[in-house]
């Protein structure tokens, strides 16, 4: 039997790009596709976006690379800039989101030894939640058939119901061995979940009453997607530990854990690190994106626009009763099917959208650029709108052939 040269842990449509300009991506046989996902949040400032790709080039001609060993100015431009928008105090960087959360989940660990003399300590994390693909991020992510196959899985994460305080409350009373909570502000890879508003509130205050740091990964909500910089601050809270990666380097692998206060003391030289970590081309980057998004008040279009397109579907496919919901916060989009609907991804590269479905393969999701236009957003709710009803309607009608004369009479 051939064995493929890649091994086959996607599953990827049959289509290849070779350029992509702001919200647009062509393919090897020169079709064009509307990009509603952006590499899956992370090309927020859309394809080649001239400030990024000036920051690349201008840094490739001068150094790529030169370890972290030495000061990197770039890396402490890009630390400075960050804390200045998170009312974080320093920053770890890494390549990816599952590194950013393996320096949160240490740096809980090594609190925990250290500051609350705990010998094993635990973290409580969230069913449904998505966290990365390392042993130590998949042990603390929230679902099962990810897990399955790799144990045994890392100890130490307690598990509660996404978006429920009591579950949190009881974990507290049952748990001296509990050092942190890390939770995503809104749940992304599940099918954008968004809590109650009071959600972080809360758990703040609980984190503050058992003095565990409240950490909160926003690999996939940060960076100005969700209508804030990061999407807790939309809750007038400060965690003790962000992390954050996706569309922080706009396509350059780039992964940060952020932490103030007592967090912010935990992690010294010699207890961890990274080559790659924060090199001086992808912070080159990144400075670019954080620069762009804040100059150009990307966070505000991010709102403006993913209430527009939400309330787009809204109209348009609020009568199809194969619609359960359509949901959002900021460029973090979803339609949620009463059935399972995954070719809807497939139907919808045929006719030039990219997004994908996610939540069980009910859940189309949608992470356009935050710099898509007016009439791109237009153009994407039409298209999808009658994708999503021809193929409702299609559906139907094989339901009701499949159920025979009974299911023909009741259609
Ligand atoms: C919330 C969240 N955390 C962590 C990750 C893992 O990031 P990466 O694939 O860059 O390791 C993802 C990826 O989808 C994510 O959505």
């Amino acid at each position: 039997m051939a064995v493929e040269s890649i091994m086959t842990t996607y599953n990827r449509l049959s289509v290849a790009f070779e350029r992509g300009e702001g919200s647009w991506l062509y393919d090897t046989d020169g079709n064009k596709y509307l990009d509603a996902l952006s590499g899956i949040a992370v090309c927020g400032l859309g394809h080649s976006h001239p400030a990024v790709t000036h920051a690349i080039c201008e840094q490739a001609g001068k150094v790529l690379h030169t370890s972290n060993l030495y000061t990197i100015p770039n890396q402490q431009q890009l630390a400075e800039r960050l804390t200045q928008i998170s009312g974080m105090e320093n920053v770890f960087f890494g390549n990816s989101g599952a590194e950013a959360n393996e320096a949160a989940i240490k740096l809980a660990r090594r609190y925990g030894h250290t500051v609350r003399n705990i010998d094993n300590p635990a973290i409580i994390v969230m069913e449904d939640s998505f966290h990365g693909r390392t042993m130590a991020t998949l042990s603390a992510t929230g679902n099962r058939s990810a897990q399955a196959g790799f144990e045994p899985l890392v100890s130490g994460f307690v598990r509660a119901p996404y978006d429920d305080i009591d579950a949190i409350k009881k974990i507290a009373e049952n748990n001296p061995n509990i050092v942190a909570i890390l939770v995503e502000p809104i749940q992304g890879e599940s099918g954008i979940q968004i809590p109650a508003d009071d959600y972080l509130n809360q758990i703040r205050a609980i984190c503050d009453n058992n003095d565990w740091l409240m950490m909160l990964d926003e690999v996939q909500s940060g960076n100005g997607r969700s209508g804030k910089y990061f999407a807790y601050q939309h809750n007038d809270i400060l965690p003790d530990v962000v992390t954050t990666a996706k569309g922080l380097g706009n396509g350059v692998p780039i992964g940060a854990c952020l932490a103030k206060g007592v967090a912010a003391t935990i992690l010294t030289a010699g207890t961890h690190g990274s080559t790659y970590g924060g090199n001086p081309l992808s912070c080159a980057a990144a400075l670019a994106v954080v620069n762009t998004i804040m100059d150009e008040n990307l966070c505000e279009r991010a709102e403006i626009l993913g209430n527009r397109i939400a309330n787009g579907f809204r109209e348009q496919l609020g009568q199809a009763g194969y619609v359960n919901e359509v949901r959002n916060k900021g460029m973090l989009i979803a339609i949620e099917l009463s059935e399972a609907g995954s070719e809807l991804a497939v139907l919808a590269k045929v006719k030039g959208i990219l997004l994908n479905v996610t939540g069980g393969g009910k859940v189309v999701r949608m992470l356009p650029p935050l710099t898509m236009t007016d009439s791109e957003a237009e153009l994407l709710v039409n298209t999808l709108s009658q994708i999503i009803r021809v193929y409702a309607a299609d559906e139907r009608s094989s339901e009701a052939k499949e159920d025979g004369p009974e299911g023909e009479r009741r259609a």
